[in-house]
């Protein structure tokens, strides 16, 4: 537990502010380019030896505070054998469409190694690369919601607009498939411990479509369900990521969620007054920022920094992935301002 950003996920960090970005290891790196040249995406995760290669990449590349395994939130497909391929050029798309609770089955520990079996292992042979550096790992999943909308309906292909309203449609489907999700994912999550990962994250990467009450009922509650299924048992912190927490962000403070991470539509001033001091922060520099100037960069940076002076359960990251094209040397630049930051040395 010395490190900065598990320290700050306990909320006692006094070193400097810890830096991860959503989508480290992907396409903007060259390095991950090569091995994509030689793979696809599914081969890729697949291979816990590759997938250990990719993970490590950012981590070698930048020397940020905290590694992601790679792999995706929709490999929760094959725990139901839903045919999940992914289009080049177009992304994912999972072939066999889910109408409700009945086409999934209820999901055991067993199931989770017999059918995600490629996901520990690579947190088992990442953990080993990752040891001499004491950097933590963290295990993920995608929240119930986002999952569920890129598997209901007719050939949605993860349209938040179409899914939105199939759920209306079908709310009572709907819950059914979100209950067992929630508890697929916990069994997932607890597995993913179990493997090594010394922290989680869940990505709900769709409540941006849904309405304060919406995200009441689809979001936020079975958001909560994974997270007291997984803490029942393990140890272990967790952030929640989503696109909308900016607004929802006092729904999710109801849940015994260790770190919540924001998207870049706040100024995390307003977040520093209004969240508890028990909570984590994480975020929130919009990406596009590193497409722009140096000079602006580190302005945005410094302006986020200064925003979370003094607070020892920040962590520093996007305000969703890293974009494809981003230059790698605009990351580095980010993560070398980041690093020099010590906690309550700021204006002494
Ligand atoms: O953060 C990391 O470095 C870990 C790896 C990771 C990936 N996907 C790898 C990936 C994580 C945490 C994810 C999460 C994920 N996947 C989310 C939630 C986060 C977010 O961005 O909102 C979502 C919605 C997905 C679903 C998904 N996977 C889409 C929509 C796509 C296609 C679009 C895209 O970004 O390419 C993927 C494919 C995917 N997942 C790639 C990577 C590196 C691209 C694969 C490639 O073509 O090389």
């Amino acid at each position: 537990m010395n490190s900065a950003y598990l320290k700050a996920t306990r909320g006692n960090n006094s070193s400097h502010v810890p830096i991860w970005f959503m989508r480290q290891a992907g396409r903007y790196m060259s390095s991950f380019q090569k091995l994509r040249q030689k793979y696809s995406f599914l081969e890729l995760i697949h291979t816990p030896e590759l997938a250990a290669e990719v993970t490590m990449q950012p981590i070698d590349a930048f020397g940020f505070d905290a590694a992601i395994i790679f792999s995706d939130i929709l490999v929760m497909a094959d725990l139901y054998d839903l045919d999940l391929s992914y289009i080049e050029g177009q992304g994912p798309r999972i072939g066999k469409r889910v109408y409700d609770a009945n086409a999934l089955k209820t999901v055991t520990g067993d199931d989770i190694e017999a059918k995600l079996g490629y996901v520990t292992s690579a947190i088992r042979c990442t953990k080993e690369l990752l040891a001499p550096s004491k950097t933590p790992l963290i295990g993920f999943c995608g929240a119930p919601f986002t999952v569920a909308s890129y598997m209901v309906g007719e050939d949605f292909r993860g349209d938040g607009k179409k899914t939105i309203k199939w759920c209306m449609r079908n709310q009572e489907a709907l819950h059914g498939i979100l209950e067992n999700l929630s508890d697929a994912s916990i069994e997932y999550l607890k597995a993913q411990v179990k493997a090594g990962a010394d922290a989680l994250q869940i990505f709900e990467s769709w409540n941006s479509y849904l309405s304060w009450k919406g995200s009441e009922e689809f979001s936020v509650q079975y958001i909560k369900r994974i997270i007291d299924g997984v803490k029942a048992t393990c140890d272990v912190p967790i952030t929640v990521f989503g696109t909308a927490n900016s607004n929802y962000f006092s729904q999710l403070v109801t849940t015994d969620a260790d770190v919540i991470a924001f998207d870049s539509k706040i100024d995390l001033h307003c977040v520093q007054k209004s969240m508890p001091a028990h909570i984590g922060i994480q975020g929130n520099l919009d990406p596009h920022f590193l497409f722009g100037s140096k000079a602006k960069l580190i302005d945005e940076v410094d302006r986020i920094l200064d925003a979370m002076e003094g607070r020892s359960n920040f962590i520093f990251n996007l305000g969703h992935g890293v974009l494809p094209e981003t230059p790698e040397a605009m990351v580095a630049l980010v993560v070398d301002r980041v690093k020099k930051r010590k906690i309550g040395e700021y204006g002494k």
